[in-house]
């Protein structure tokens, strides 16, 4: 492979907007007021009424992730000055600012800056936000904003630099200290982001499942508290997990289970509670036998996503520590049609012992997630969630900018719509049970992999309820979110948006013991 994507490196400094020296300084404007504010102010003396001018005429509104650049020109420390819209002063959460950050980042990296400074949340401080939330929020979006994927574009460095540094600013001491505090969190979590959306954009033919599980072991090497077991196709038969095996039946490139283990300091196997995080991971999915159209194929490579939610979330909390046992539970295959794949019709024993009758086999994700859910109860996880680019279903349910959210316990639910706050990574209680369990009954086995024509992300979810048993259990359907192209987005950029290493990471780090 070719080049690493771009370092980043994010601080929190005491700096002065005026004096500090940098190739671009980013600042929050919110949408009312004519210059945005006091160090709007401060900086509009300096530069002759530039700023002000630029809001007079128009052409900044400020509404959010609005960008407009304004040279320093030697009157100010800064080379430029970048306003960054914040929209309504009202309306503002640290995902406001996460995204301003993500818009300023990205247009630092694409003046090449080697320093940018971000100070997007002076008039938002003192107000509903603490400072380590915002600290932690700045920098997960410089990370996501100056983030490419180019390791296969050969021309020069692509017209960007290797590295860049990133400072956010503010003039107050106890304010910088408690931004630092929330930067710690946010470099770790932005890198995990960052290495999830890289192997996530890497196509079928780099990553299939051993090269996927050989990158899962390089991890664990890599990072101190983590711990990484493969299953290989002969220990899944030794295993009987027959759906892993069936979806990956057909390819030349064998199935694997990845199997990723964080345990907190001095509590190895003792009483303390356990997560099982489970991702879907097929490297592409044709549909199998029951062959996808061509048109947007290419775009199955990002079948693995939910697994890459997991690796990026096992990487961030293996630095993170928190004090619970977690389990990355990731079951690969590479759903492609030949003599030797699984057809409709065939009858597939899973590991959990239950039958299964192929109606569709394009309808894999289940079949995997199905062994490696039941892995985690043999495991003795206290509560599973899994991750999946489940179904169509639900895209056309929620569309590409929430997941759908399905679980046997409100607990579960409660706390992932806490995570989901806290990461701005959004999701949807969705129904399943009992009611749509119903369509999942086969006449000839314990269970068929395709439901009715209506709520197929909620007879989905229904099917693989089946395997968690009595043990809490919830399902994130990220089809949508989680396929997202990141440059639909101004602060965003071609493929993975890395979706759930943030969402999976907050809740861990704040599970109820
Ligand atoms: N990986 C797909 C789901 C998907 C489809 C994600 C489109 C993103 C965009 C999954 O394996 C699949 O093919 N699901 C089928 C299920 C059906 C056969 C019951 C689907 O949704 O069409
Ligand atoms: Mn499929
Ligand atoms: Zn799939």
């Amino acid at each position: 492979m070719g080049k690493d994507i771009i370092s980043v490196s994010v601080k929190a400094g005491k700096v002065d907007a005026v004096k500090v020296q940098c190739d671009l300084l980013a600042v929050g404007v919110f949408s009312d007021g004519k210059t945005g504010g006091k160090l709007c102010g401060r900086l509009d003396k300096k530069l002759g009424g530039a700023i002000g001018k630029v809001r007079e005429l128009g052409d900044f509104k400020a509404k959010a992730n609005d960008t407009t650049v304004l040279y320093g020109d030697g009157k100010i420390g800064a080379k430029r000055v970048l306003l960054v819209g914040l929209g309504d002063r009202k309306k503002v959460t640290a995902d406001t600012l996460r995204q301003a950050a993500a818009m300023a980042a990205k247009e630092a990296v694409g003046v090449k800056a080697k320093r940018a400074v971000l100070m997007l949340h002076q008039e938002v401080k003192g107000r509903k936000l603490d400072g380590a939330k915002v600290g932690q929020a700045i920098a997960e979006g410089a990370y996501f904003g100056s983030y490419r994927y180019d390791e296969y574009v050969s021309d020069g460095e692509n017209g960007r630099r290797k590295a860049i540094s990133v400072i956010i600013g503010d003039s107050d001491a106890a304010m910088v200290k408690a931004l630092g505090s929330g930067v710690k969190t946010g470099n770790i979590v932005g890198g995990a982001q960052s290495f999830a959306r890289t192997i996530a954009n890497r196509p079928a033919n780099v990553i299939s499942p051993p090269a996927l599980a050989a990158v899962a072991k390089k991890l664990a090497r890599e990072t101190a508290g983590l711990s990484c077991t493969v299953f290989d196709d002969k220990q899944l038969k030794a295993k009987k997990m027959g759906g892993i095996l069936a979806v990956g039946g057909g390819s030349a490139n064998k199935p694997r289970l990845i199997v990723l283990k964080y345990a907190p300091a001095g509590k190895g196997s003792g009483k303390v509670k356990t997560i099982g995080l489970v991702g879907k991971a097929v490297t592409f999915d044709s549909g199998g036998i029951s062959i996808k159209p061509a048109q947007g194929m290419q775009d199955m490579k990002f079948d693995k996503s939910g697994g890459m939610a997991v690796l990026g979330a096992m990487k961030a909390i293996a630095q993170l520590k928190p004090g619970v046992r977690v389990y990355g539970i990731i079951p690969t295959a590479e759903n492609v049609p030949s003599g030797t794949s699984y057809r409709p019709g065939d009858i597939i024993t899973t590991y959990s012992g239950k039958t299964v009758e192929i109606q569709n086999t394009d309808a894999e994700g289940r079949m995997i997630l199905c062994d490696a859910i039941h892995y985690a109860v043999t495991l003795k996880c206290d509560a599973i969630v899994d991750v999946a680019t489940l179904t169509g279903a639900c895209v056309v349910a929620l569309g590409e900018g929430m997941v759908g959210l399905m679980s046997n316990n409100d607990g579960q639910v409660k706390e992932l719509k806490a995570a989901a706050e806290a990461s701005g990574e959004k999701v949807w209680h969705m129904p399943s049970g009992e009611e749509f369990l119903e369509q999942m009954k086969s006449k000839i086995a314990d269970l068929k992999n395709i439901g009715g024509k209506w709520g197929g992300a909620c007879s989905a979810a229904a099917f693989l309820s089946e395997f968690a048993g009595d043990v809490n259990w919830a399902h994130l359907d990220i089809a949508g979110a989680g396929m997202f192209d990141g440059s639909k987005k101004k602060y965003g950029t071609a493929g993975s948006i890395g979706f759930g290493v943030r969402l999976l990471t907050s809740y861990v780090c704040n599970a109820k013991k």
